[in-house]
């Protein structure tokens, strides 16, 4: 027996049949696309959404079958609730064609596959996806997200959101702030998450000067858990090692622009660094925008730039005790599988980066690339320098942002906690905030107010 949904659609394209066997081209001016996509309406030129026979166009993009038949959410083809489909791509012919398709009210494309298969689609949704792949889904509906912006010349510094802001004002009988999850206020917390993927980083103050406050910031930003490695939970960068963990971070040493961990795979994408103590003689913050470094790169020299996509280079640590081994092999500059996108930027001379054996003609032009590459990192212009003070904790992007420090007296106290999440946990903490946001009045009220409210 057809479910409701295919009964109605077959009605509705025995319907159209003769609209179809009469007019086999329907059309929508672009003016109506346009209201569709965006609510507005500025051109008159004809968009045609045509069944030429062997597929549908929209406009002048011909939509393969099979393109069209996995964005099918109808019953027979995923589970009602989810949308996760319910079939293997084997199960469908190959061969497929489309036999029959119609355009109800602009915006509804019914479509009879060859082996007798009959669904709908949203027109929209259609086009939003072909303009936009990243952006729109079919299981969820958006996808957006802010894309990084980069000024070549500086990095930006980091904007700063106060954790009595960050968290709603909610508070335990005892009067501390409640840092969890479901007390983020989503309204500043998406604010602070766009930040943290348009610039890259920024600095969240007010933060109690606790050990282990760090983890709390981590896991109220992502719902879940801070990613552990095996210096635990959260590390301790002091004048000091780490317990019986040695690095070089862990000295009163200045530390030149770097990113964390590019020894492991894969690396953590976000950092947190929660200042516990930095009452001392230097010990500024320093920042570098290394996606910016590298499309300057791209723009001065295109071969040095393709080197350091292309040449495979090894990273190491030794696991802080000098008892274990970890390593990665990729190039200083990763792109996405679109071969055309910075994805991740490597670069920790402490992690050593060591060049492949190659003939030394090609490790001449290598190791100029990494000089250059390098040069321009470290350039004092780029720099974005603060301070960190008690309570501050600055979450960054590390495989974008390269963060360091100006050395400092040893005789002062500097006691930063760090800990890393991965975007995964940023993406739920922000989808969730927007979520929470669309539904606003639904959510039962779990806010506690007291004395302690700021006004
Ligand atoms: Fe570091």
């Amino acid at each position: 027996m057809l479910n409701p949904i295919v009964r109605s659609t077959a009605k509705i394209l025995r319907r159209n049949y003769t609209m179809k066997i009469r007019n086999k081209t329907a059309s929508i001016a672009t003016a109506k696309l346009r209201r569709l996509l965006h609510g507005t309406s500025q051109s008159h030129e004809q968009v045609n959404i045509t069944n030429t026979g062997i597929g549908i166009t929209i406009g002048d993009r011909v939509l393969h079958p099979l393109w069209l038949r996995e964005r099918s959410t109808s019953s027979k083809s995923v589970q009602k609730v989810t949308k996760q489909p319910i079939f293997q791509p084997h199960e469908i012919d190959i061969d497929i064609k489309i036999d029959n398709a119609d355009i109800v009210n602009d915006d509804i494309l019914y479509v009879k596959f060859s082996d007798g298969y009959t669904t709908a689609f949203n027109i929209k949704k259609l086009i939003r996806e072909i303009e936009s792949f990243n952006n729109s889904g079919i299981q969820v509906e958006d996808l957006s997200m802010p894309l990084y912006e980069i000024d070549c010349e500086s990095t930006r510094q980091p904007k700063r959101y106060h954790l009595e802001d960050f968290m709603q004002k909610h508070y335990n009988d005892a009067g501390e702030t409640n840092i969890s999850f479901e007390n983020t206020n989503p309204s500043v917390k998406i604010e602070a998450l766009e930040t943290l993927m348009k610039d890259g980083h920024f600095i969240l103050e007010g933060v109690p000067s606790e050990s282990g406050m760090v983890e709390k910031i981590g896991n109220a930003i992502t719902g879940s858990k801070v990613r552990p490695t095996n210096w635990g939970d959260y590390f301790n960068v002091q004048n000091k090692p780490d317990g019986d963990k040695k690095d070089i971070a862990y000295t009163a040493e200045g530390l030149p622009p770097h990113v964390d961990n590019p020894y492991r795979d894969p690396s953590p994408m976000f950092q947190l660094l929660h200042t516990l103590e930095n009452d001392c003689e230097g010990g500024d913050s320093t920042a570098v925008d290394g996606f910016g470094v590298a499309m300057e790169l791209k723009q001065k020299n295109k071969e040095y730039f393709d080197l350091l996509t292309s040449v495979g280079v090894r990273w190491e640590n030794d696991g802080g005790t000098q008892t274990s081994a970890l390593y990665c092999i990729s190039p200083h500059i990763k792109l996405d599988s679109s071969g055309k996108i910075i994805h991740q930027i490597y670069y920790s001379p402490k992690s050593g980066g060591y060049a492949p054996y190659l003939p030394p003609d090609d490790l001449d032009k290598f190791f100029k690339a990494r000089w250059m590459f390098a040069k321009m990192l470290n350039e004092e212009k780029r720099i974005a320098s603060f301070r960190l003070k008690k309570g501050d904790v600055w979450i960054f992007n590390n495989m974008r942002i390269l963060h360091g420090r100006t050395a400092f007296n040893p005789s002062g106290k500097r006691h930063l906690q760090g800990s890393y999440i991965d975007v995964d946990g940023v993406q739920h903490g922000y989808f969730h905030a927007k979520h929470r946001i669309k539904n606003a009045g639904k959510e039962s009220p779990t806010y506690v107010y007291n004395i302690h409210d700021r006004v």
